[in-house]
């Protein structure tokens, strides 16, 4: 990823102008009638889904047949329409996973089941000040974005601008506006954040980027006592590094991995078994949180000061350390003279179908 040397700039998040419709959009719905400015979804007798957006006098131009915007307009969500020659379409409005999978993309994005993780081990929650960087496409800001409500606020940070205003269009054409409590801050995180929030003033801070370690001090100046920080890293390297480094820093918790596997069911008849395929790996999430100033965790007090390979390292892939049970000696000799017998008892069969067979040769 390139780095930029232009100086932060942050703006409240307009999209480009290609981004919202001409007129003003509707406010984002997400039950009810179809309204003229919804997105909806229609899926056709093949399963294959076409989004379209409502306008009065508009049509939509199917492969056989096609079907008035107006004939939808109105209708509750989740109604069948036919076409002018009758094949039937169903017509929904798009989830935000639905649209998160399907927006036009910068960077790789935060999936579904890690946007839901990440809301409930950051503790994100109404009203809250989030930090996030890397913006990326804009898909968790639009999570943390529903999740935080129209009290909460969100500071986004990329240092690509290219990316910012990919995440600015596609929250825009998410909302049909640019939400009020979201600004994005073209820049590093490192350098930007402190101009943006004062120490001891953020709620939660997420990032999804290549190198988060080298972001803990500014992130730990920018949280409040008690504050969540949550990372997202793709690879082991770079979540061994970020665990270290947050333990290093002595001014959180101990951090919390983890990974979240979804495996999605076929269930047809009697047929009930996993799907064939899943995803298989996205990312780990890092969870930690900010102790008080001056604060020290009773465990930390009883680290020993570490070198690149400390006994503590060598000690963490151990068998016992990585959660396998040890075998006692007495069971050990146990299972050998069970095997022992195993073995003799075959050579014994062995023998006795040989001497059986020279017999009957004789
Ligand atoms: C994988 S993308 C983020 C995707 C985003 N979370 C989403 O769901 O769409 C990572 C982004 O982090 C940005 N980035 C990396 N390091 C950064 C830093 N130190 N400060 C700000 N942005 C950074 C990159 O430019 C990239 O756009």
């Amino acid at each position: 990823m390139s780095e930029q040397d232009t100086a932060p700039t942050t703006a409240p998040a307009t999209a480009p102008a290609e981004a919202p419709a001409a007129k003003p959009a509707p406010a984002p719905q997400f039950s009810g009638p179809f309204r003229e400015g919804d997105r909806v979804q229609l899926t056709g007798p093949k399963g294959k889904l076409n989004s379209i957006t409502l306008e009065a006098g508009k049509v939509f131009h199917t492969h056989r047949g096609a079907i008035e915007h107006d004939a939808l307009i109105g209708l509750p969500d989740g109604s069948v329409v036919q076409n002018t020659v009758g094949v039937e379409y169903l017509a929904l409005r798009p989830l935000l996973t639905d649209f998160v999978m399907s927006m036009p993309r910068g960077a790789a994005i935060i999936y579904p089941k890690d946007a839901a993780q990440i809301l409930a081990q950051a503790d994100v929650f109404p009203g809250a000040t989030v930090v996030e960087a890397g913006v990326g496409s804009g898909a968790l800001s639009l999570w943390l974005l529903r999740a935080l409500g129209p009290t909460g606020r969100l500071s986004s940070f990329e240092r690509r601008d290219e990316f910012a205003d990919v995440a600015r269009a596609n929250v825009a054409a998410y909302f049909g506006y640019d939400p009020e409590g979201w600004t994005v801050t073209v820049g590093d995180l490192q350098e930007a954040l402190p101009s943006v929030h004062p120490d001891g003033t953020v709620d939660r801070v997420v990032l999804d980027m290549l190198a988060p370690w080298e972001c803990v001090d500014v992130v730990a100046d920018a949280l409040k006592p008690g504050g969540v920080v949550l990372c997202y890293v793709a690879t082991v390297t770079q979540l061994s590094r970020v665990v270290e480094a947050f333990r290093d820093s002595g001014q959180f918790t101990n951090p919390d991995p983890s990974e979240t596997m979804v495996r999605t069911w076929h269930v047809e008849g009697l047929a009930v078994r996993p799907d064939h395929r899943m995803i298989g790996h996205t990312g780990f999430l890092v969870t930690a949180r900010r102790l008080a100033p001056g604060a020290v965790l009773p465990e930390l007090k009883r680290r020993a000061s570490k070198s690149d390979y400390s006994e503590e390292d060598v000690e963490a892939w151990t068998p016992g350390a990585l959660g396998e049970r040890g075998i006692s000696a007495k069971s050990l000799r146990k299972r050998v003279r069970a095997a022992t017998a195993t073995a003799d008892a075959a050579k014994a069969r062995e023998a006795r179908g040989n001497s059986a067979d020279s017999d009957e040769i004789d």
